[in-house]
């Protein structure tokens, strides 16, 4: 079964917030942000909503693809920054584009949902039971962020990016993936957002904001995501020279150099945006995917390793053929 991305949109917040700014809250400097990170930049949402952007983003992707939005079948977002717990931000998308004839569901992989959204797409695609997607990562991560914590305040940022895709059977290769998690290794990496306590309880009702271990993190990726990847080839077949491009979560620049040394891959074929947009978790991807389909790098045939790894912990990979 193959499946193709059939048209990518994005949407980032106006408000650039620069390192230097940052420098001016908490005690750390562009140099050293720039060189654990890679990080120059990230957008941060004033007005914009975890739902204001996955609309937009989703507007663009169709008109991109030129499909009519009552010809969607299903919607996904993900997310871990949505802005209600009902309704599902994915109704709200629906709703607001007009797929009035698509379900609709959000789901939350961190910064592997767009990847596991995308797998979820190709299991209903497998199955018959639909032919065209609509599948967004939106986030707002600034709202859950302590911003006096430097060692995580200077990593994220916020945006949404969205990818319509089709079942498609003139690709030359099948869509292939894995797709992991870990539970037992989840506190490395936490958000606590909602309310705790009820009129009974004898929990404190204290609201938290993202906490990290980034060593264990950068040890996870590191290890997990050329492990995953390799899974991938092996399934396919194919060596990593043999792929044109590898689309990894936005991290940390550190992690994806890293990670094209142990493929050993050259560096130009590890897209790089983490330097104007921070890590926006389960947007980044296909914030990545756009960037590069609009300023015309992927080419029609291309083929492309997509890789996502995050809290839960989650991580996986997936082969597809633009
Ligand atoms: N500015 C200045 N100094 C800082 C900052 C900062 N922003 N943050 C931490 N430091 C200090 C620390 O306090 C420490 O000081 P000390 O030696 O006096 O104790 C020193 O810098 C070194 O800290 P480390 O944590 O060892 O720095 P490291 O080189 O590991 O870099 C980083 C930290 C950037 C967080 C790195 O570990 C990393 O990138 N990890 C992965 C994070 C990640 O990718 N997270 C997201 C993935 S999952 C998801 O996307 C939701």
């Amino acid at each position: 079964m193959r499946m193709k991305i059939v048209g990518t949109g994005s949407a980032l917040p106006k408000r650039i917030v620069t390192n230097d700014e940052l420098s001016q809250i908490v005690d750390t400097s562009d140099e050293w942000i720039r060189e654990r990170t890679g990080i120059v930049q990230r957008r941060i949402a004033t007005q914009e909503t975890t739902t204001s952007m996955a609309v937009e983003a989703a507007r663009k992707a169709l008109e991109d693809a030129k499909v009519d939005p009552e010809q969607i079948d299903l919607v996904i977002v993900s997310t871990f920054t949505p802005d209600r717990s009902l309704p599902n931000t994915a109704c709200a998308v629906q709703g607001a584009v007009g797929c009035r004839h698509a379900a609709a569901f959000e789901m939350n992989a961190a910064c592997s949902g767009f990847l596991f959204a995308l797998n979820t797409v190709y299991a209903y695609f497998s199955l018959g039971v639909y032919k065209t997607a609509l599948i967004i990562g939106a986030e707002t991560i600034s709202k859950m962020i302590d911003w006096t914590d430097r060692s995580s305040c200077v990593l994220f940022g916020d945006g949404a990016g969205a990818a319509v895709v089709q079942m498609d059977n003139e690709s030359e290769n099948p869509y292939i993936f894995v797709q992991h998690a870990d539970g037992e290794k989840g506190n490395v990496l936490t958000c606590d957002c909602h309310r705790k306590a009820n009129m009974w309880s004898e929990t404190s009702d204290q609201r938290e904001t993202l906490w990290m271990d980034g060593q264990e993190v950068f040890r996870f990726a590191v290890r997990k995501v050329p492990e995953c990847i390799g899974e991938v080839l092996e399934k396919a077949n194919l060596s990593a020279k043999e792929v044109d491009w590898f689309f990894l979560h936005q991290a940390n620049k550190r992690i994806i150099q890293s990670v094209a040394k142990r493929l050993n891959v050259e560096e130009s074929k590890f897209p790089v945006n983490v330097d104007h947009y921070g890590n926006t978790s389960a947007a980044s991807i296909p914030i990545l995917l756009d960037e590069w389909k609009k300023t015309g790098r992927i080419k029609e045939g291309d083929r492309a390793i997509l890789s996502g790894f995050g809290a839960g912990l989650t991580w996986g990979a997936a082969l597809i053929d633009f």
